[in-house]
């Protein structure tokens, strides 16, 4: 590469405008990124003080990913040789993205998707085929499936961020048996809805189910991402593609110490869905949004105009939600993670006072 060439390629990348991470505030009630503060904060920090006496971080982890890829597999009741394990799922989706498609693969996907896939996809330059929600923030199967036809790969997030919208089971599984080409299904906030498609995986060798530690486990800040998959392609993806050591000693052992503590977490995602019913009952209640039925740890509504005020307005009185905007014929969504029992009311109560 020559220096012109150099310059001309950073040139190229500083048009694009990366993946936005919400503003960071110090100390706020933070509903805006789909994190779990369900989870006892205490829980969290015994886990990482066992794992840190399991560790001895002078060594590479040798030999310790296998014990959580098992750990995994038992989990999603998987043979061990369809887990694979990453930086995060943003790393495993980068990976997939990176070597499976191309500047001649066309990727169909929703509109809106996850913002961080839509990132990488205009990196790569990757051609994308968006379809949009409906007004009430569903997607119609057979438009799906009927579209499906231009298209090489198909991506969902499975709940969708951020509309929480899922396809039914039936629906899903009709649209990865007929499509003629890869689906990859981002199970993010998988556990937050009905039913994972992972036990398909079995069945269908294009199917690609991605999943992450972040959401339901509460583990966002150690970075903890999985990919189930027919055998072939996780021998693949684990020996040639990922990086020798993807994840650090303290988080393989802290993934396998949470999975022990599974009814805990399950116990939390109860309480989360019930509080997701809350807020929306809650929010429909006030009559002043349009407010939209989730299978994931966040709610979406639109404030009819009044969106930029209200989020102002609740980071003035230290409650952080995401300002998204116009979603389809919405002009002015808002985005509210489910946190804690406590959070939630006094988000509730804030809006409340708001609309006054
Ligand atoms: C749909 C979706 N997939 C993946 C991720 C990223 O997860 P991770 O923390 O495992 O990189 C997110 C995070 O918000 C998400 O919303």
């Amino acid at each position: 590469m020559t220096k012109k060439q150099f310059t001309s390629k950073i040139d190229e990348l500083v048009k694009l405008q990366g993946y936005q991470k919400p503003e960071y505030h110090f100390g706020v009630l933070k509903l805006d990124s789909n994190e779990n503060f369900v989870i006892n904060k205490q829980l969290q920090q015994d886990l990482i003080n066992a794992a840190q006496k399991n560790s001895d971080v002078r060594e590479y982890p040798l030999g310790r990913a296998e014990r959580l890829v098992e750990s995994i597999a038992n989990y999603v009741n998987l043979p061990k040789q369809m887990v694979g394990i990453g930086n995060g799922s943003d790393q495993i989706l980068d990976i997939i993205l990176s070597n499976f498609a191309s500047k001649k693969t066309k990727i169909m996907t929703s509109n809106p998707t996850f913002g961080f896939f839509e990132e990488r996809c205009k990196l790569y330059q990757i051609p994308t085929i968006k379809i949009p929600f409906a007004k009430d923030m569903t997607l119609d199967i057979a438009d799906f499936l009927s579209k499906s036809k231009q298209a090489d790969i198909i991506y969902l997030d499975s709940p969708n961020n951020p509309t929480g919208f899922q396809f039914k089971k039936d629906e899903i599984t009709e649209l990865v048996k007929k499509f003629d080409g890869l689906v990859i299904i981002d199970e993010a906030y998988g556990e937050f809805s009905d039913y994972s498609l992972a036990s398909l995986t079995k069945k269908f060798e294009n199917l690609i189910v991605v999943k992450t530690f972040s959401k339901t486990f509460g583990l966002a800040g150690l970075r903890l991402g999985y990919v189930l998959a027919d055998k072939k392609f996780i021998d693949v993806f684990s020996r040639v593609l990922q990086y020798p050591y993807p994840l650090n000693t303290l988080t393989i052992e802290s993934g396998i110490l949470v999975l022990q503590k599974i009814n805990q977490i399950q116990e939390t995602t109860q309480i989360i869905k019930e509080e997701r019913a809350r807020i929306i009952k809650k929010l429909r209640e006030t009559g002043a949004f349009d407010v939209f039925d989730s299978k994931a740890n966040f709610v979406l509504f639109d404030a009819r105009g009044a969106d930029k005020r209200i989020y102002t307005a609740l980071l003035e009185q230290g409650i952080s939600i995401r300002k998204l905007g116009k979603i389809g014929k919405h002009e002015g969504c808002l985005r509210v993670t489910v946190g804690t029992k406590d959070m939630n009311s006094k988000f509730l109560l804030a809006i409340r006072d708001l609309l006054k």
